[in-house]
């Protein structure tokens, strides 16, 4: 057992669905998975381990925002063994053709947070999503024919921003979309050697101000669970 994660050594796949809300991975749990098994409910914070299409997959809630989710890859990474990881989560559009229920594949991520500063002594460091999943991904999603869209996407620390328009100058230089996970998850992936990519659902628009009903996101959501699924298990 880790600091936060109540597993024994073994009990977590290689391969891993990385939701940023517990009751989600429950969902992933019992909609894909056979033979599911929580091994964590520390914090609430919900993990299963089963089988999709023959395969052993996890799937791990990590809270909200870079200081949850990190605690959560770190120890997964460097205690469990996890070796390909794919976020799936939400995101706001930052772009006129960017449309809610698109589907983003984060191939890089700028941050307005202070945590690579930290790590990086000041230095500028960029985070980048693994090619080999990035590819899998995007040639699953072209012959299903599901639109997606590649690109940067921007990480923040704040869901309610101290200034209306601070995104604005990431519109300007084509980033797609706003979250608050992918800059650190691709950043401790790179330190431990883990494959890791995130995709995201636009589930609302910082321009347009449209945003998705529970419904529509749930929807568009396991749509994208599903590409995920397809990505890790050939
Ligand atoms: N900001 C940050 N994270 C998000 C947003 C947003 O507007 N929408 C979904 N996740």
């Amino acid at each position: 057992m880790s600091v936060h994660i109540a597993a024994q050594p073994g009990d977590i796949a290689e391969k891993m669905i990385f939701p940023g809300d517990p009751i989600r991975a429950k969902i992933i749990a019992e909609t894909y998975l056979e033979d599911a098994v929580c091994y964590n409910q520390v914090r609430g914070m919900l993990g299963y381990t089963g089988t999709h299409r023959g395969q052993r997959i996890s799937v791990q809630g990590h809270g909200m925002g870079m200081p949850s989710m990190s605690i959560y890859a770190h120890e997964l990474f460097a205690e469990y063994g996890v070796k390909q990881v794919i976020r799936v989560g939400t995101t706001g559009g930052l772009q006129e053709h960017v449309a809610t229920r698109d589907v983003i594949m984060a191939q890089g991520a700028c941050t307005d947070s202070n945590m690579n500063n930290r790590r990086f002594h000041g230095m500028s460091y960029a985070p980048l999503a693994d090619f080999e999943l990035l590819l899998r991904a995007y040639e699953q999603a072209s012959s299903h024919d599901l639109s997606i869209k590649v690109g940067n996407v921007l990480t923040s620390d704040a869901f309610y921003a101290s200034s209306e328009d601070e995104w604005k100058i990431f519109t300007g230089h084509g980033v797609l979309c706003i979250e608050m996970e992918t800059a650190a998850l691709y950043t401790i992936a790179a330190q431990f050697g883990v494959q890791a990519l995130s995709l995201l659902t636009v589930s609302d628009h910082l321009i347009t101000q449209e945003r998705l009903s529970a419904e529509e996101r749930q929807n568009g959501f396991m749509a994208m669970v599903e590409l995920a699924l397809m990505t890790l298990v050939d």
